[in-house]
């Protein structure tokens, strides 16, 4: 690539945003001056049972401790602190169902003594601090309470998307030895229930019973719909809600007392538990959410779309928002159920303020066109966000004009499961902002573009391929990923080994810096997809095309996609006996195959049968190549293949 990328102008904030931004410029400076310090003092927006009285210990790297000598209890945070300050009847979420007309709203005082019951459950039914919960949920509110009873009980919730399969739950039980499974009925998916309880059943009869550490299955009544119950093990958690008492003391744990746990997409085929600290965590959940979001408490009505299974989910469903005290949407189903109007019609329902969505969203209502967000009053939005993937300035540029009434700021968010909250973000208020990009690294944080050894690159007003070079987080942040569940040596191999001799932290991201030293993140360089937002290995998705009996090998690769970002591409070897059966039947085969191991999410858009597949002399699958091949460019260098031929094959295939 050296195509040129002409200068783009400048977005600066209004005077009148400005004027009352939470975010000031000194921020900056006040954490350059002292950073450890300035973490301080943004640990102590919360409420503390007893103060730290380390800020940093990194005396174990890559293993941190922030925040140490200090106690607090994560859902106290959350929740009690803002009934104690008087802001008890102040709407902590409107709910909205996926059925048009089924929504209710929960306060803080409410949502307290939701939250105090389950703890209660949580205790009857013998969970303990540091226990791990599964919790397999669609988006309701009892999610969100399942979470913070977790938290305040000390036990490690592990969030599993409802959309996984029944066989991606089992493996996440199983790694993590969950005691408990908390679920639904059923969910709500395009208008139609859908069962989810019997997801959990088919996860739990295929553990090993040796390895099934499951006690109880805590079912909440979603759908209504008939759910087979297994005497002794399940409950419903209306009927176990109902006995218990709402009121609940909470305990105080360490800072580095584990929060979660959160399986996510590395480049092998399994997923690693990525493990969050306490204190830490939510410091940075809270901080982030009030400066980048400019989030008002008084009189915002935020809503992230993300889902709860992900972690933006975790971070800015949550606890950021709910550490801030705000009122919030959580809505349940699809942008397009019953029809394109929804998210527009929710905006206008209650009034949002504060947006944040995934590229891949806006890219969909720019497809749908902006004469139909036109119909819709949007003026109580004030500020956009973005997150999940590079935002396309032509994305970004729509998303102001059409839904931001050519004013509102855009903060376009980088970050990662892995790095717990956002990293490198505009301050809305004070950063002028360049479409496409997340602007530079947020106060406290630390990021650095640098080549293969190391040497930070210069900034360049071109995209040319010398300008290119991987992001690195070169300084401990008090949200970073604590580890892998059960494998420390992975967790220092994945993330630490890259740039050891420095000790910075490799995101797995290439990006390159702007003319203004901004940073443009340009995406995955290893083996991760991301598609619409969502994190997919391509291991993952080859080990469950191999699983099928009629594939011999696969590569798959992720491919760039108008809409989602990129889109799976495989390349499937068939075994002789698989070849009599159609080709059309076994692609379809496959991508079923796909769904049930993984996800539906995770379904190739392409399969193609092939006779060959491009390698080097070491036997390693050239995916580079195949990624030239699916998105119809002419091959880079081959010079390293063990058969060059290989790729007539492949196109006559295609
Ligand atoms: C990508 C989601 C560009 C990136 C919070 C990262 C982004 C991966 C952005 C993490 C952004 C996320 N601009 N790329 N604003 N945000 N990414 O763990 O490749 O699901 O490494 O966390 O998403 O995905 P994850």
């Amino acid at each position: 690539m050296t195509e040129t990328q002409p200068e783009l102008p400048l977005f600066p904030p209004s005077a009148e945003f400005a004027a009352s931004a939470n975010a000031t410029a000194a921020m900056y400076d006040e954490a350059d001056a002292d950073r450890l310090a300035f973490w301080a003092t943004q640990a102590n927006r919360l409420s503390w049972n007893t103060p730290f009285t380390e800020v940093l210990d990194w005396s174990g790297a890559p293993f941190a401790k922030w925040f140490g000598g200090g106690k607090l209890n994560v859902a106290f945070n959350c929740v009690d602190r803002h009934v104690l300050a008087g802001h008890g009847d102040r709407v902590a979420i409107h709910w909205e169902g996926e059925p048009v007309g089924d929504a209710r709203s929960l306060t803080y005082a409410e949502l307290k003594d939701e939250v105090c019951r389950a703890a209660n459950v949580l205790t009857d039914l013998g969970v303990t601090a540091g226990d791990r919960v599964a919790i397999y949920m669609p988006m309701v509110p009892e999610a969100v309470v399942a979470m913070l009873a977790c938290a305040r009980v000390g036990a490690l919730h592990s969030v599993v998307f409802a959309g996984y399969s029944s066989t991606a739950l089992r493996a996440r039980i199983e790694d993590a030895e969950a005691k408990m499974v908390i679920t639904t009925d059923g969910q709500f998916r395009r208008g139609a229930a859908v069962p989810l309880k019997t997801g959990v059943d088919e996860a739990l009869e295929g553990l090993d019973p040796d390895a099934n550490t499951v006690e109880h299955v805590l079912v909440v009544r979603r759908t209504g719909m008939d759910t087979p119950m297994t005497a002794g093990r399940d409950l419903w958690w209306d009927e176990a809600m109902s006995t218990v008492s709402n009121e609940h003391t909470p305990q105080a744990f360490d800072s580095e007392h584990p929060l979660f746990l959160l399986y996510t997409s590395g480049t092998t085929g399994k997923p690693k538990g990525v493990v969050h600290s306490s204190a830490g965590f939510l410091t940075q959940a809270a901080y982030t959410h009030y400066y980048v979001f400019d989030l008002k408490p008084e009189t915002d009505v935020y809503w992230c779309t993300a889902d709860i299974g992900w972690v933006t989910g975790h971070t800015y469903i949550v606890y950021g928002p709910l550490a801030n005290g705000a009122t919030q949407v959580l809505y349940e189903g699809t942008p397009a159920s019953p029809d394109e109007h929804r998210h527009f019609q929710v905006i206008d329902k209650y009034g949002v303020t504060i947006y944040y969505t995934a590229p891949t969203v806006i890219r969909t209502f720019m497809r749908w066109g902006r004469e139909l967000v036109r119909e819709h009053d949007l003026s109580s939005l004030r500020l956009l966000g973005s997150v999940g993937e590079p935002i396309n300035p032509e994305a970004w540029r729509w998303y102001r004009h059409v839904m931001g009434q050519d004013n509102t700021p855009i903060v376009d968010t980088w970050w990662q499961t892995e790095t717990g909250a956002a990293m490198i973000a505009p301050l809305p208020g004070v950063t002028h902002c360049k479409p496409g990009s997340a602007m530079r690294a947020l106060p406290g944080i630390s990021a650095k573009i640098v080549d293969d050894d190391g040497n930070e690159l210069a900034p360049s007003p071109d995209f040319g391929e010398h300008t290119t070079g991987y992001l690195v987080l070169d300084k401990p942040w008090p949200a970073m990923l604590r580890g892998i569940w059960g494998d420390p040596d992975r967790f220092v191999e994945t993330y630490w080994s890259r740039f050891a001799e420095q000790g910075w932290y490799f995101a797995g991201d290439g990006a390159r810096y702007g003319s203004d030293g901004e940073i443009w993140v340009l995406g995955r360089i290893d083996d991760v997809m991301n598609v619409s937002g969502h994190r997919i290995s391509t291991a993952e998705v080859e080990s469950a095309l191999v699983g099928h009996a009629g594939v011999a090998e696969a590569a798959v690769v992720g491919a760039t996609d108008a809409t989602t970002g990129q889109a799976i591409c495989a390349f499937v070897i068939l075994k002789e006996h698989a070849k009599e059966l159609g080709r059309d039947d076994m692609v379809h085969e496959l991508r079923a195959e796909v769904a049930r191991e993984i996800s539906p999410i995770a379904k190739p858009r392409e399969i193609h049968v092939v006779p060959e597949l491009p390698k080097t002399r070491s036997g390693k699958i050239m995916r580079r190549l195949l990624r030239d091949v699916a998105e119809g460019r002419p091959l880079g260098d081959t010079s390293a293949l063990l058969d060059a031929s290989v790729f007539e094959a492949i196109r006559a295939a295609k």
